[in-house]
């Protein structure tokens, strides 16, 4: 079935991929594609609306990103928000000015026309703006429909081209009516008819990977993360019997991990799951080493030696499943600086495994379409809801050599942190959260006696992409109880510190 969409065209804002989630969000599939694109080009590709991002230029930058002004007279609809909306009144002769000062943050915006973009907005609401330039002067034809104080045209349109222009941003949660307009946008405008479920995902691609694989052999290297659960899953719908995962266990491990991935895809699903014990390989590749780049590199080799070796024994297979979801897609097609992946591990086994053709079940979704793909497929809220985590997992949370004892410490602190992170509720509003085992020891006393042992920091962060992050202000409250339960539960530690660094400066992982 051939789903109607939405082209978003980037122009470089950090919210663009927000923009297409939220597209998607309202059952309507959509593509984000660079500014570059042409007329041509989006005629060809005959999206039902289109819709311009913000971006960090000013439309009279030197080398600013302009747009194909053919793209204006297609008849399709464009929606311009932020420097997309400068940019529909400078290409159409309108004016752009510079203002004095910027606008950021929330403001109280006046709508001041009808319009079908507007329908249940009420005429004062509060949006969220970010932005130097603004509108000036209307280009010919286009109505104001909305301003704010420091905005004489926040909001304009055309109804008969159907080209509208927001300068503040309907996709972040402060905009009240946002996803109100955006919703107008797709469904008034532009006359979506909502066909982007993922119930509907799940059951055509189960049916496109069973015309696709047929009785022929898959081969999928489990990570017990998020993607390559749901990938796996998917493709065993459509392949049973045929699909072989293989789970390598490095040691290096959140506690249960490895018993849960069984449990839920071997025992449960009925897959054929090979789990490959290879914790004492690792344990001796990583003996001495303290360098963390180091210790990620001789992970990352390692595991493509034990998965070679694995897929050997297999023989050749037909397919291999690889988790790619669309973001890392984005990323590779603007041409911008790649993506720090989940599963970089995988990136290197095509080059190990004798196989004919790649399938990547979720190349067209985001990751919480990847979560609703799972949850439609009745995996359960734990395998779903999982926080991302390293490739080299434990090993870059323990500072310098990594030893079964440090491993063990770690692993006990991490699980306390996650269960009272859980029983706060706080799991899903957290990006990630985790232990670290510092290369600290401090003085302490337990009982009535002195104790010299190890440091645990705690970190937890919130982000969209993990390319900055803001420390999380978990409640003094679970981070007490927390930090008391890992002194007094976990076996060489005795002290706990919560780290309130944001990345930038700070990078996520310590290591
Ligand atoms: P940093 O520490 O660079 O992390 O702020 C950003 C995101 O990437 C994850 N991360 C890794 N993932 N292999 C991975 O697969 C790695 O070596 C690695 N290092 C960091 C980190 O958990 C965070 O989500």
């Amino acid at each position: 079935m051939k789903h109607q969409r939405v082209l978003v065209l980037d122009f470089g804002g950090q919210y663009n991929q927000l923009i297409a989630r939220r597209v998607r969000d309202l059952n309507v599939y959509c593509d984000l594609k660079p500014c570059e694109m042409t007329a041509e080009a989006i005629e060809a590709y005959a999206p039902v609306g289109i819709i311009f991002t913000g971006g960090p230029n000013s439309v009279y930058d030197k080398g600013a990103p302009r747009v194909d002004p053919k793209i204006l007279q297609l008849g399709i609809p464009v929606l311009g928000i932020c420097y997309g909306c400068q940019l529909i009144a400078h290409t159409l002769g309108g004016g752009v000015e510079h203002a004095a000062a910027g606008e950021y943050g929330n403001t109280l915006l006046t709508l001041c026309g009808e319009d079908e973009l507007l329908a249940g907005i009420p005429l004062s609401s509060v949006c969220w703006m970010s932005h130097t330039d603004r509108v000036s002067a209307l280009p010919e034809g286009f109505a104001m429909l909305g301003r704010t104080e420091s905005c004489p045209v926040a909001v304009f349109g055309d109804r008969r081209r159907k080209i509208y222009g927001v300068q503040f941003h309907p996709e972040v949660v402060h905009s009240e009516y946002g996803n109100r307009l955006l919703e107008n946008f797709l469904y008034r405008v532009c006359g979506a008819k909502g066909d982007w479920t993922m119930k509907n995902f799940a059951a055509e691609e189960v049916a496109k990977l069973k015309e696709k694989i047929g009785g022929k052999r898959v081969l999928c290297a489990m990570s017990g993360g998020v993607d390559s659960a749901v990938a796996a899953t998917l493709v065993y719908r459509a392949a049973g019997k045929n699909l072989t995962c293989v789970f390598v266990d490095h040691g290096l491990h959140r506690k249960n991990e490895p018993e849960e991935v069984m449990k839920v895809f071997r025992d449960g699903l009925g897959m054929n799951l090979i789990e490959v014990d290879a914790r004492e390989l690792f344990l001796n590749a990583l003996r001495g080493v303290t360098d963390p780049e180091e210790k990620r590199k001789i992970i990352g080799k390692l595991f493509i030696d034990v998965f070679e070796r694995e897929a050997k024994k297999i023989g050749a297979v037909d397919f291999l499943v690889q988790g790619t979801i669309y973001p890392d897609v984005i990323e590779s097609g603007n041409g911008k600086s790649a993506v720090i992946k989940s599963h970089h591990n995988v990136g290197g086994l095509p080059a190990v495994v004798d196989f004919k053709e790649i399938v990547e079940p979720l190349r067209d979704l985001f990751k919480d379409e990847v979560r609703s793909v799972g949850k439609e497929l009745g995996l359960s809220d734990e395998i779903v809801w999982r926080q991302p985590c390293p490739g080299p997992a434990l090993a870059i949370r323990i500072m310098g050599e990594v030893t079964v004892e440090k491993l063990e410490t770690v692993r006990e602190a991490d699980a306390i942190f996650r269960e009272e992170i859980v029983r706060a509720g706080l799991d899903r509003d957290v990006w990630q959260y985790f232990a670290v085992l510092t290369d600290s020891k401090t003085v302490g006393v337990q009982g009535d006696f002195r104790t010299y042992e190890n440091v645990i920091a705690l970190r937890a962060v919130h982000s969209v992409d993990a390319m900055t992050a803001d420390w999380a202000r978990i409640p003094y409250e679970v981070l007490g109880r927390t930090a008391s339960r890992i002194a007094g539960e976990v076996k060489h530690a005795n002290r706990v510190v919560y780290d309130i660094t944001s990345k930038p400066p700070a990078t996520i992982e310590w290591e």
